[in-house]
């Protein structure tokens, strides 16, 4: 820490707690040579599935990975169209175009910044026609089918997914969650009856375990999570050059794998996600107390009754170069989101 400046992120410290497991996690890969795939990767899949109370999950590099893997997989194709929200990362949008699709907006509902039901219902009854041949909405501004809808939850904040998941069926749409900031917040469904892990309720879920994330890496990673096996399968095969079985490419894929080294990171920290979650919304509650009063000059995170959030850290800005890269690197400013 410099002078003034309190971070609003310290990933120094949280590793130096569990140095110990990580370097043992480093030490296994390097002893027995398995840096992609293999057990570590399969061991954090089925930790991290339990977890989110879903039925599979599939480690990818990325969270930008999952999202585009999970929408192609999920059955997104070259000009449909996929809503989502203005109020996310870029990638959530990067996700769609680069699954060929065009993405189009629905507005947040500016209490929870997560997608507002009532709008989404307003665009497919008003912005889009029912196509007489498919059994589809078409945007009238893309002229593309709406195939599918992802909800973000941002900042560690659940989209309000009741109604969404109604809408989905009613016109026949994927949901696939954003859920890169979430993992470990809960929704309380009332039709299921109980509350709801992020990733458990859509057609198929994306996380990103970037570093700064609640559950990050230490470096890039990703996953999907799904309750569908052939969903899951597919999202295998294209994580890994479409192979169903070594050299056997049945169809088109990407390079998308979860490295060992990063699983194995993420087995050691998920340990600890639950406690730090309740850490976070421990110092939320801490905030809310100091802040009490302050309503017409600061506006705190709303919690609505059917949301547990996890408070997902903003970045902290652009961190400086103290010696100067001979490049500026455009990506240097996310180590926090
Ligand atoms: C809402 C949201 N979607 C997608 C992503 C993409 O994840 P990644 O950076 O791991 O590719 C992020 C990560 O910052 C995110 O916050």
């Amino acid at each position: 820490m410099s002078g003034d400046r309190i971070p609003f992120l310290d990933l120094v410290t949280v590793h130096r707690e569990l140095e110990g497991e990580l370097l043992s996690v480093f030490k296994t890969a390097l002893d027995t040579a398995g840096f992609i795939g293999g057990p570590t990767v399969q061991e954090f899949e089925l930790d991290f599935a339990e977890f989110c109370e879903s039925r599979f999950c599939v480690g990818m590099a990325s969270g930008t990975d999952a999202l585009r893997l999970a929408l192609i997989a999920a059955g997104v194709r070259p000009g449909d169209t996929v809503v989502t929200v203005p109020l996310t990362f870029i990638a959530t949008t990067e996700a769609i175009s680069q699954a060929g699709a065009r993405p189009d907006f629905v507005d947040i509902d500016e209490r929870t910044y997560t997608m507002d039901p009532e709008k989404l219902r307003s665009y497919l009854e008003s912005e889009c026609v029912r196509s007489p041949q498919t059994d589809r909405v078409v945007s009238k501004r893309t002229g593309g089918p709406v195939t599918a809808v992802i909800p973000v939850h941002l900042y560690g904040q659940m989209a309000d997914m009741d109604p969404i998941l109604d809408l989905a069926t009613q016109y026949n749409l994927i949901v696939i969650e954003d859920a890169c900031q979430a993992h470990g917040a809960e929704y309380l469904s009332k039709k299921k009856g109980r509350w709801c892990k992020a990733g458990s309720m859509g057609r198929a879920a994306a996380f990103s375990f970037y570093p700064g994330k609640n559950l990050g890496a230490c470096g890039e990673a990703g996953a999907v999570t799904t309750d569908d096996e052939q969903l899951a399968r597919r999202c295998q095969m294209l994580r890994d050059h479409g192979q169903s079985r070594k050299y056997f490419h049945d169809i088109e894929g990407y390079n998308g794998r979860l490295d060992a080294i990063q699983a194995g990171v993420l087995r050691v920290k998920l340990r600890h996600l639950a406690k730090w979650n309740d850490q976070r919304r421990e110092r939320a509650r801490g905030y809310d107390e100091l802040l009490a009063g302050t309503e017409k000059t600061v506006v705190r995170p709303h919690v609505p009754s059917w949301s547990r959030p996890v408070y997902a850290p903003e970045g902290p800005g652009r961190r400086r170069h103290r010696n100067g890269p001979p490049l500026p690197d455009p990506a240097s400013h996310r180590e926090g989101l």
